[in-house]
């Protein structure tokens, strides 16, 4: 006896899909929606020579390498909607991520917008040597680069070898959109150590969640998916990380500069007091949209 199977369109199978699947994407995806998926898929699509406007119209053969199903297989498995297509957006573009990267969260574009004013008011009229310190796919770097209110001179740094091709890939990907004045090298360092010279401006996303002591607050997804390097700092040594760190942001930041560092809503007071003591005359902890603590703003 043969069976029948109907053909559906992908819009069809995917509303079926996304009502029958509801609660296992839900728990991978919190705040998942069908226009979400949709756009996912038609990115996903486009970026595996799939470029129809009709798309999910066609009748949908889930054959095993059709890139689409392939699609399906992954969300079944939960994995992160960034790492299936292999591309995450932030601020205004289109960055190249993989599970060697951290996937670009909202919150650190406040952290570019900071930047931004700060290269605005005083940079106008000379250059502004600039580090992003563990630049993971160099979204900061390159998204400050893309604006055009200085000339910037920038190091984008990380102690991951992927991380840095992965960031060089990213330049090349988004170079038309980037001034020729500016200049960029990527450099491998553990936070400041190899880095030479001085800067005007340091900025950092470094890794801020105690593996131990935060691991149960951080989504699974995230655990199972995302760089351990990118993400946690060993419980004991987190303090002395960051109390190295800041002497050598002291040390190489010029005396009218700025550094802006983002960091765990639950530790940054404790932070701040000890960038003071280190010797920074200002210190700040700024708040991200949702009331958090999330930055430290720190002047000589
Ligand atoms: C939270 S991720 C931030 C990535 C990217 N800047 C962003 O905002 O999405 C932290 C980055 O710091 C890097 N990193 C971890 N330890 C480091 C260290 N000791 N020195 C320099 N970079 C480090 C990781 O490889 C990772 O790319």
């Amino acid at each position: 006896m043969t069976t029948k199977r109907s053909i559906t369109s992908l819009e069809v199978f995917l509303q079926s899909f996304f009502k029958d699947e509801k609660k296992l994407l839900l728990a991978n995806y919190p705040g998942l929606t069908l226009h979400r998926l949709r756009d996912d898929i038609k990115l996903h699509a486009f970026l595996n020579g799939v470029d129809s406007e009709e798309l999910f119209d066609f009748p949908y053969i889930p054959y095993h390498s059709n890139p689409i199903t392939l699609f399906f297989e992954k969300l079944k498995l939960g994995v992160p909607l960034e790492y299936i297509t292999g591309y995450a957006y932030f601020y205004r573009s289109l960055y190249k991520v993989t599970p060697d990267v951290l996937i670009p969260r909202s919150e650190t574009e406040i952290l570019v917008e900071l930047a931004t004013l700060e290269i605005q008011k005083n940079y106008s009229n000379r250059t502004c040597r600039l580090i992003d310190v563990g630049t993971g796919s160099g979204i900061i770097a390159l998204t400050l680069m893309m604006e055009d209110f200085a000339t910037l001179e920038v190091v984008a740094s990380d102690i991951s070898e992927e991380a840095l091709i992965l960031a060089q890939e990213n330049l090349f990907n988004l170079h038309y959109t980037i001034s020729a004045k500016h200049s960029v090298k990527f450099i491998k360092s553990d936070r400041l150590k190899d880095i030479e010279g001085n800067f005007d401006i340091i900025l950092s996303n470094p890794p801020y969640i105690k593996r131990l002591l935060d691991r149960g607050s951080v989504h699974h997804q995230v655990l199972s998916y995302e760089p351990e390097m990118a993400l946690f700092l060993d419980d004991e040594s987190y303090d002395i990380w960051f109390e190295d760190f800041f002497k050598s942001i002291y040390q190489k930041l010029n005396q009218d500069g700025l550094s802006l560092i983002e960091g765990h809503e639950l530790y940054l007071e404790g932070l701040a007091e000890k960038a003071i003591k280190i010797g920074f005359s200002k210190v700040e902890v700024i708040k991200d949209y949702t009331g958090r603590n999330r930055f430290l703003r720190l002047k000589k």
